[in-house]
């Protein structure tokens, strides 16, 4: 499969805003900025982003269109924007939200589950503690919080 993972560009903003609502994924912070896509051609196949707050980082938004999925862009995304992180002056640690049945795609990438979550950040604590307790009256589905130190990844 050939593709490219590259910087978003203001033009690529509707597809992924669309791409993530199909998908039931959150729409309300999105910013072209944030994102890196896959790209075979002018078709972007997936799409992920990192969400920068004082002291906390955090990948969200990964997402690879159906067609494409089980062929490792997943994969090539999350790696891409690990390496990235690795070369910013300001390291680690990356964390991220995630339903329980994603647990496993994420230590794959050399993540792991947050022991306490009360540890977490703040920022991140709110939207987790909000979020576990909408996951599981709405979708019975279990958030979980993991993170990344940098050491390790795909
Ligand atoms: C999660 C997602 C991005 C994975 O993308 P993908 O390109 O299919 O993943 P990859 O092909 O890189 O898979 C890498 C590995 O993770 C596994 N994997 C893939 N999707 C998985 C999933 N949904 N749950 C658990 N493991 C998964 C694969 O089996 C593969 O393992 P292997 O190398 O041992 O075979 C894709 O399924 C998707 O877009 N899902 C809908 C949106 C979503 O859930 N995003 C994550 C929000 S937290």
């Amino acid at each position: 499969m050939n593709y490219t993972i590259e910087k978003a560009t203001s033009n690529d903003i509707k597809t992924i805003k669309r791409l993530l609502k199909h998908a039931g994924l959150d729409t309300s912070d999105v910013r072209w900025r944030n994102f890196f896509v896959a790209k075979n051609g002018h078709e972007i196949m997936g799409c992920i982003q990192l969400k920068q707050y004082p002291g906390v980082k955090e990948l969200a938004s990964l997402l690879v269109r159906k067609k494409y999925r089980g062929q490792s862009i997943g994969r090539a995304l999350v790696s891409h924007l690990l390496t990235t992180i690795e070369k910013q002056i300001e390291k680690p640690p990356v964390y991220l939200i995630c339903p329980q049945n994603r647990q496993s795609f994420y230590e794959q990438c050399g993540f792991y589950v947050v022991p306490n979550q009360t540890n977490l950040p703040l920022i991140l604590l709110l939207r987790y503690t909000i979020g576990r307790f909408l996951g599981w009256r709405l979708f019975k589905t279990r958030l979980l919080a993991m993170r990344w130190d940098g050491d390790e990844h795909i």
